[in-house]
C-alpha cells in the first residue's frame, strides 16, 4: 500500500517535471511477466488513475470489480485446490506446457484478465496465494490478490474494443473521447457504452480449448429474453447511468437494487370456507380463509436470480399468525436456476455446470402466484405477512420486501 502511494507521488513529481507524458509501460507487451510489479507496469493499477480521477476511484472501490478475486475466493479456491489437481482430465491438461495457466485462466479471464500476461511461475504464485489466503488468511497473499482485480485499465483499455480490434497502449477509451490528459491519450469508442462490452465477462464463456464455463449467465438472459421481449435499456443504463450510480455497479449485494429489480403486488380477499352442504348457521362447519394473489414483477434486464453461486434463489414466503402470534398457515415458493453436469446431476460450482434448468423470474414478465389459505375455525383475526427474500448462499440472505395485511372474520 505504502509502495503504491509512493508510486503515485513519484508519478506526480515526474508529471510536474515534465518527465512523463505517457503511462509507464516499460515491459514489452506479449512478454510474460514474473511478478505483480511487472504486471502493474503493463496494466497500471487503479491507484494510478485515482490521482486524477479520485471520484471515479472512490466509486469503483465500493464495487465488486475492485475485489474480483477476494470476493469470489471460496469457489476459486475449491477450483485450484481440488478440481485442477484431482479431476483426471483437468490435471492431465494442467501438466502439459502452459496447461496449468490455461486451466486457471478459465476463471481469471474475467476475474483478473491482466493475468493473461503472467508466466507459468507467477501463475503458480497466484494460485498459492489463493490457497494461503483462504486457508490461513495470510496477509501477504491478501496483498497480492487485492491487486488482481477488474481495474480501470482492464475496462478502459484491455477490454475496451470489440475483438478483433486491439487497444493501443496508454490510450483510454471512453464514450466521450474529449479532453486532454498528460498521462494518457483519450479516444472515443461506442463499444464501452454498449451492453456487449459488459457481456464479454457477464456471460457463458468458451475457453480456448473448447471447455464451456458457466459462471454468470446474465448475457444470455439479457439478449434472448429481455431484449427479445422488447427491453431497450443497456447494462450501463441501469447499472451506471440511472440514479448516477456511476462506477459503484450495484447488484445483488445492494438491497435497494434488489427492491428495484423485484416489484411486489399483493391482493388478498377474505373468504369463509364452508364444509360441502353445511347449513350457513352451523358455525362448527365454517373456517375463515383467504384467497391471495402475489405478483412478482422482474424489472431487471435479465433473470433473477443469476450469478455464480448456483445456490442463489428468490424466496416468496407467506406466513399467517393468529391473535396470539401462533403460525396458522404458511405458503412458500422459490425461484432459481439449476445447474447440471453432463450426467444430469445438480451442481453448485461454475466449473461443473454444463446444462441449465430455469425456474428463475424472467425479465419483463409478471410471475403470478395464487394461494388459498384455510385457517383454524376459532381464528377471528389473522396477520398475514408476505416476504420476498434473496438467498445467496448459506448464511447470506437479504430481505427485499415485507408486507403485512390484517384479515378480520
Ligand atoms: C467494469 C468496467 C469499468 C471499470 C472497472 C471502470 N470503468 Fe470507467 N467507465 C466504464 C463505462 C462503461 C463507462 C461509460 C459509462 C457511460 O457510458 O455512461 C465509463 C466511464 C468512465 C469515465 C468517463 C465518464 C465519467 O464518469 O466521467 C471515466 C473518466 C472513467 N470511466 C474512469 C474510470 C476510472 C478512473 C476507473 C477506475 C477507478 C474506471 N473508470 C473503472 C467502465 C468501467
Ligand atoms: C495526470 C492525470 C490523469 C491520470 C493519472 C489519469 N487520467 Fe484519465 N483523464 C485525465 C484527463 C485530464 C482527462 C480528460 C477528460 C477530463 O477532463 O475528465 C481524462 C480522461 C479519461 C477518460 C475519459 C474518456 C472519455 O471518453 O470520456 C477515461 C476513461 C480515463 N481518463 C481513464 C483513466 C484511467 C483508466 C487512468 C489510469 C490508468 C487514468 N485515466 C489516469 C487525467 C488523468
Ligand atoms: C473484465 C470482466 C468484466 C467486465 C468487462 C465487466 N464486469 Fe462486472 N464483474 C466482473 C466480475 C469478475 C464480477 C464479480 C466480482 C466478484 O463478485 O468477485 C463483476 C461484478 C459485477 C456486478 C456486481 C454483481 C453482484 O453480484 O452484485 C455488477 C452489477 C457488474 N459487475 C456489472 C457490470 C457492468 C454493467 C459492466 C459493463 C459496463 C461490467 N460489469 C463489466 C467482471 C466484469
Ligand atoms: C432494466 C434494468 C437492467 C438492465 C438493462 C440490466 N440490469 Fe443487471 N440488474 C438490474 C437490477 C434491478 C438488479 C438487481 C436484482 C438482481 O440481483 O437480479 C440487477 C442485477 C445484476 C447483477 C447481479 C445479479 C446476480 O443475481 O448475481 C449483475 C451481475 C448484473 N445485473 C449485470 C448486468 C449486465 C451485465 C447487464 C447487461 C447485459 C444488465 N445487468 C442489465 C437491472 C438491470
Ligand atoms: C466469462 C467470465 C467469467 C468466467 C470465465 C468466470 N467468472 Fe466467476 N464471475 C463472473 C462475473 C461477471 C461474476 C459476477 C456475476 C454475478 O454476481 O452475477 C462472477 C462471480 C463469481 C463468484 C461470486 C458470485 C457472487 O454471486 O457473488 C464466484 C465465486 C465466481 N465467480 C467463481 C468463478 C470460478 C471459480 C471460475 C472458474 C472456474 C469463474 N468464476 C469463471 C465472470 C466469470
Amino acid at each position: 500500500m505504502q509502495r503504491r502511494t509512493f508510486g503515485i507521488m513519484l508519478l506526480l513529481i515526474a508529471l510536474l517535471l515534465g518527465q512523463v507524458n505517457s503511462a509507464p509501460v516499460s515491459v514489452e507487451k506479449g512478454k510474460l511477466v514474473d511478478s505483480i510489479d511487472e504486471l502493474e507496469r503493463l496494466y497500471p493499477p487503479a491507484e494510478v488513475c485515482a490521482s486524477c480521477h479520485g471520484d471515479v476511484y472512490e466509486q469503483w472501490k465500493v464495487s465488486m470489480h475492485s475485489r474480483s478475486i477476494l470476493h469470489s475466493i471460496d469457489i476459486i479456491y475449491s477450483y485450484i485446490k481440488n478440481a485442477v489437481p484431482n479431476d483426471p482430465e483437468r490435471s492431465a491438461r494442467a501438466k502439459k506446457p502452459g496447461g496449468y495457466k490455461a486451466e486457471l485462466m478459465k476463471c481469471f479471464v474475467c476475474h483478473a484478465p491482466q493475468l493473461e500476461q503472467a508466466s507459468e511461475k507467477f501463475m503458480r504464485e497466484v494460485a498459492q496465494a489463493v490457497i494461503d489466503y483462504y486457508e490461513k488468511k495470510d496477509s501477504k497473499a491478501k496483498n497480492l490478490l487485492e491487486r488482481l482485480t477488474v481495474t480501470c485499465y482492464v475496462c478502459h483499455n484491455m477490454k475496451a474494443l470489440h475483438p478483433p480490434e486491439r487497444p493501443e497502449p496508454n490510450v483510454m477509451y471512453g464514450t466521450k473521447g474529449k479532453g486532454q490528459s498528460p498521462f494518457h491519450a483519450v479516444k472515443r469508442h461506442p463499444y464501452i457504452g454498449n451492453s456487449n462490452f459488459c457481456m464479454q465477462c457477464h456471460g457463458a464463456y468458451l475457453a480456448p480449448d473448447g471447455e464451456p464455463i458457466f459462471c454468470s449467465t446474465i448475457a444470455q438472459s439479457y439478449r434472448d429474453h429481455y431484449v427479445a421481449m422488447g427491453g431497450q435499456l443497456s447494462c450501463q443504463d441501469c447499472h451506471m447511468r440511472a440514479k448516477n450510480r456511476g462506477h459503484t455497479f450495484p447488484g445483488t449485494y445492494v438491497v435497494d437494487m434488489l427492491k428495484e429489480g423485484i416489484g411486489l403486488n399483493v391482493q388478498v380477499r377474505n373468504v369463509i370456507e364452508y364444509k360441502p352442504f353445511a347449513p350457513l348457521t352451523d358455525y362448527t362447519k365454517r373456517n375463515p380463509a383467504a384467497v391471495i394473489t402475489v405478483d412478482l414483477i422482474n424489472n431487471a434486464g435479465h433473470r433473477i436470480p443469476d450469478g455464480c453461486y448456483w445456490t442463489s434463489k428468490v424466496i416468496l414466503e407467506l406466513v399467517a399468525l393468529d391473535e396470539k402470534g401462533k403460525v396458522v398457515w404458511k405458503g412458500n415458493k422459490e425461484y432459481f436456476e439449476i445447474g447440471l453436469d453432463w450426467y444430469g446431476n445438480r451442481r453448485f460450482v461454475s466449473y461443473e455446470i454444463k446444462d441449465l434448468v430455469d425456474f428463475s423470474l424472467p425479465p419483463r414478465e409478471v410471475t403470478t402466484e395464487r394461494f388459498y389459505a384455510i385457517f383454524p375455525q376459532d381464528v377471528r383475526k389473522v396477520e398475514l405477512i408476505i416476504r420476498v427474500k434473496y438467498y445467496v448462499k448459506s448464511g447470506m440472505e437479504f430481505l427485499v420486501h415485507e408486507e403485512k395485511r390484517i384479515l378480520e372474520y
